[in-house]
């Protein structure tokens, strides 16, 4: 099958420099949503129309199984499918020689790449109906067919597509809508659009003529239906963009829900990527998961946690307002609340991360413990490795980055700064307070600050009782 996106509009009422189909619908362009329900059907070719907003569209969504045809300027939407045919070579040019039998059979399904929702099992419907030698509209019915071209039958037929501007009263009460998807035998798509005419209230050429022309033809038009109402929605504005991502992110959720995770709220979650979890997993309010997120068996999520590339191991708990990216986390692990795993994070089992500790490209082995405070930033740490409050990894000279190296069951005191390249042997003890220059022996104490004394007879300073004024 071969499949045309329209995504050459401008969507003026977006009110914004991004073209209108880079606009993110849970963190993916609309344009992408359409595409990769384009992929999902499986289809032979993909041919995206783009205009407005030029090359911009076209690199930030650019793949190996994509064409491209570009529209300058824009006038209609039967214009823009004429852009798209070259690329369905043999019927285009039959002449040309160039083999293409195969697109030329095929049938070719029009989508928009600003109705992001629309679902394959709905599509696949539309085709189905349309088989290889009929014309097939996906229509709908609604209560308010405002702004839609309408369907007109007669004794039950489709006979045309008459647009809301070129609609006389009795057409325009009618309420059955098209949505502008549709499906066409790709030869007659080929002999239709170059006797399209551009005779109407918006001088544009109407894509929507060419039921006439099947009609005129004796071709079989027929219609299919969406499931849902907002399958078939298009984004015209900031507020539609909203209302379909709620939509969205609630089918996300329920789809969760079915699969049996628990949802505190199902109305707070916002996922912008693909979820995985196991059995049992919980998941508390207002948290947001981006990109690929693994979340094993029994996995917690706190309030307010934002996990973007990461996994999770079964049965850890994480504690609200953490920040996870690109960061693997091992099973029975315990973290945050407020903590940050940053890219290269790798934890253990049992690991503990606590309270305002930052960890980035840093391993982590089972049973270790940094509860408190403490950035661990280009560390390979061990086992049973606790790591006291305020330890600070100086991993970085302003130049260049060094590694730190704790081995297993070290006990590093709190307020400790390491200054890699530097290496804590295993079993060793770091006073409270050390800074580390040099390596520390392994099962040994060091420690690296002043003495303690005190100053008898010292005393506070006193606020003097009669001040002279200052400039
Ligand atoms: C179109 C249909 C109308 C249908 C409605 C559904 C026609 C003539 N009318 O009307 O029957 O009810 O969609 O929303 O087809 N586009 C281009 N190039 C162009 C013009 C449009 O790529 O020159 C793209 C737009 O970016 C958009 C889609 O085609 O994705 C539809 O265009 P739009 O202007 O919204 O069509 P409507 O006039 O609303
Ligand atoms: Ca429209």
């Amino acid at each position: 099958m071969n499949v045309v996106i329209l995504a050459a509009g401008q969507g003026k009422r977006m009110r914004s420099d991004l073209p209108k189909v880079l606009h993110p619908l849970a963190g993916k362009p609309l344009l992408g949503h359409v595409i990769d329900t384009a992929r999902e059907l499986g289809a032979s070719r993909i041919c995206v129309v783009y205009g407005h907003g030029g090359e911009q569209v076209r690199e930030a969504l650019s793949a190996p199984d994509l064409s491209w045809a570009r529209q300058e300027p824009q006038l209609g939407t039967g214009h823009a499918v004429v852009q798209a045919m070259p690329v369905f070579a043999a019927i285009a040019c039959p002449r040309s020689g160039i083999p293409g039998t195969q697109s030329a059979s095929a049938p070719t399904l029009v989508l928009y790449g600003d109705v992001p929702l629309i679902r394959a099992s709905t599509l696949r419907r539309l085709i189905k109906a349309a088989g290889s030698d009929k014309l097939a509209l996906l229509t709908a019915h609604v209560d308010n067919p405002q702004g839609y071209g309408r369907i007109v039958r007669s004794e039950g037929l489709v006979t045309r597509i008459v647009e809301e501007k070129d609609a006389d009263d009795a057409e325009q009460a009618i309420r059955e809508i098209n949505t502008g998807i549709l499906v066409a035998p790709t030869a007659a798509l080929a002999r239709w659009l170059p006797a399209l005419g551009n005779r109407n209230a918006q001088g544009e050429y109407y894509l929507t003529d060419i039921v006439a022309l099947a009609v005129a033809e004796g071709m079989p038009v027929v219609t299919a239906h969406p499931d849902a109402a907002w399958e078939t929605e298009g984004v015209n504005s900031k507020l539609q963009l909203a209302a379909l991502e709620r939509v969205h992110q609630r089918n996300v959720a329920e789809a969760l829900m079915e699969a049996g995770v628990t949802l505190s709220d199902p109305t707070r979650i916002d996922v912008r990527g693909e979820l995985v979890c196991g059995r049992d997993v919980d998941i508390d309010v207002n948290c947001i998961f981006e990109g690929r997120v693994e979340l094993a068996d029994k996995v917690a999520i706190g309030a307010n946690c934002v996990l973007k590339n990461c996994r999770i191991g079964s049965g850890t708990r994480i504690a609200p307002f953490c920040h996870i990216e690109d960061a693997v986390v091992g099973p029975e692990g315990v973290i945050g609340p407020y903590a940050r795993l940053r890219p290269g994070a790798e934890l253990g089992r049992e690991v503990h991360v606590g309270n305002f500790v930052e960890v980035k490209n840093s391993s982590i082995a089972d049973y270790s413990k940094a509860n408190h405070l403490a950035y661990l930033g280009d560390a390979t740490i061990g086992s049973r490795v606790n790591i006291g409050a305020g330890t600070i990894t100086c991993n970085y000279d302003g130049a260049n980055k060094f590694r730190t190296v704790i081995e297993d069951d070290a006990f590093i005191g709190s307020d400790t700064q390491l200054v890699a390249p530097v290496t804590v042997g295993r079993g060793a003890t770091l006073g409270a307070g050390t800074t580390l220059t040099r390596d520390a022996p392994p099962d040994q104490l060091t420690v690296s600050r002043a003495k303690q004394m005190s100053v008898p007879g010292w005393k506070r300073p006193a606020k003097n009782s009669n001040p002279k004024k200052k400039d």
